[in-house]
């Protein structure tokens, strides 16, 4: 194989390439993962999965998946591989990168409930991977898979996470990483993690929609596997997320997920497995999925609300959500078609809103980075809305870790995170959810003293 193709293992239960948009089918792709005759993106698709063997089989595999908990195997320790009847057939299992991503708990969501006017609320917390966010389920896939292929060096144009991600899973398999980043709209923890695990990183002078221009050129002229959602085997581990939610409801099945939308690649992933369950039969109706965008990376939302999702205008996006922080989602078809096959819809949610709403999720004693609480941001307008019913169950997918952008929680708390834009003014809304820090004499009476004073507050939730 050269090191620009990937092709299909030969002996593996069948799964092909499919153009999204013109629906050629391939058994191998270039090296941006494209279709050659239009340029749109290409899924993994499995044409065996309407053979007789996979009806007989296909009943069996919600007992296997539990079976494998028991397991030592490495595959089987991995909430994704543990799956992997609906992945793509690696040659040797036993040889894929894993750091036993996935297995994420479900939280119920009491004080956020309330707040937003259901009776049953989720969060599905993608951010409890190995390395702190959803990009892990996506990524143990595309590393193994580029490592299958012989690819000596892996890449990525990325908010943060994808990169701090993938440098992990690349070093896990002595592989090595280039990292393209925006200059200065990363947060210093996700940059910090690439770092660590000692990926080639770049930042350049643009936003991160130039930086996945800038690399598109790079893997023409270098031999390396892009590793961006574009890449579809990333949006095949990922779909392992919707999959063990199911499992988590134990066969019921969640009115609404609600997922926040960057590149798109989670929503599109997400959908995908759904829509492969039931196509299955294993489950008999999916849950409507909507994306919630910032209002300054509103793109997917003004392609369906203006455009009908048939084309999208990029922008220049702006958000204090960097990880969304994206004015040209590549996965915008993928996604609008989940939005239309699940029912699903499309909101946005302000500054002042996100903010908000990752202090109110924080309530709940569960931590999230700021792009993850547009989740709740979106589903207090869509129960006004009254898209989503009070009696409904909701799962919000929190893609990230608190400790993702421990800056903006602290700017948050102390009052000064909108200072000097312009949001100053609405944001003295948000008074009520900053606590102070208090630094006291260092004595017992002091501090006493100070939880006298808390005691007469009122508390958080
Ligand atoms: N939430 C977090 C925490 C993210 O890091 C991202 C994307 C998203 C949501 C949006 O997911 O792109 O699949 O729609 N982060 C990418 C990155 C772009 O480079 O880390 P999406």
């Amino acid at each position: 194989m050269t090191n620009r193709t990937i092709s299909i293992p030969t002996a593996a239960p069948v799964s092909s390439f499919r153009c999204i948009a013109c629906g050629v089918i391939r058994d191998n792709v270039s090296h941006d993962f494209r279709c050659t005759d239009c340029g749109d993106l290409l899924e993994i698709f499995y044409p065996a999965w309407h053979s007789e063997q996979m009806a007989t089989n296909a009943p069996g595999f919600k007992a296997l998946w539990q079976q494998r908990k028991t397991s030592r195997r490495a595959i089987d320790e991995s909430g994704v591989w543990r799956f992997r009847e609906l992945l793509p057939a690696l040659r040797d299992w036993d040889q894929a990168v894993t750091l036993r991503e996935g297995n994420t708990p479900l939280y119920n969501l009491p004080a956020c409930a309330r707040i937003a006017g259901v009776k049953q609320l989720y969060a599905k917390h993608q951010g409890m991977n190995p390395t702190g966010s959803f990009k892990d389920t996506g990524m143990t896939v595309a590393a193994s898979f580029a490592l299958q292929e012989g690819f000596r060096w892996v890449a990525c144009a990325s908010t943060g996470n994808t990169s701090a991600s993938m440098a992990a899973y690349a070093a896990r398999s002595a592989m090595r990483s280039l990292v393209v980043i925006p200059e200065g709209k990363v947060s210093w923890a996700k940059l910090s993690q690439a770092l660590d695990y000692g990926a080639l990183t770049c930042e350049l002078r643009t936003d991160f929609d130039g930086c996945m221009r800038v690399l598109n050129e790079v893997v023409k002229q270098w031999p390396v596997c892009l590793l961006n959602s574009v890449n579809p085997y990333r949006i095949e581990g990922q779909k392992t997320g919707a999959i063990e939610l199911l499992e988590q409801f134990d066969g019921q099945v969640p009115d609404h997920i609600i997922v926040p939308g960057g590149n798109l690649g989670n929503c599109s992933a997400l959908g995908k497995a759904l829509l492969e369950l039931l196509d299955l039969g294993l489950i008999t109706r999916t849950p409507k999925v909507s994306v919630i965008q910032a209002e300054g990376a509103n793109t997917l939302l003004r392609s369906v609300r203006e455009h009908g999702g048939k084309k999208l205008i990029p922008m220049q996006a702006q958000t204090a959500a960097t990880a969304i922080r994206i004015g040209s989602p590549a996965s915008w078809k993928k996604a609008v078609r989940v939005l239309q096959a699940t029912g699903g819809t499309v909101e946005q949610a302000s500054e002042i809103e996100i903010a908000q709403s990752k202090a109110e999720i924080g309530t709940d004693g569960i931590g999230c980075e700021p792009a993850s609480a547009v989740t709740l941001a979106g589903l207090k307008k869509l129960v006004k809305q009254e898209f989503v019913k009070q009696d409904d169950i909701v799962v919000l997918i929190l893609t990230g870790h608190l400790l993702k952008d421990p800056e903006f929680t602290l700017k948050f708390h102390r009052g000064d995170l909108f200072k000097g834009t312009e949001y100053e003014q609405q944001a003295a809304a948000l008074r009520l959810h900053q606590r102070a820090r208090v630094t006291l004499e260092p004595t017992a009476d002091a501090v006493v003293k100070a939880l006298e004073q808390a005691e007469k507050s009122t508390p958080p939730n």
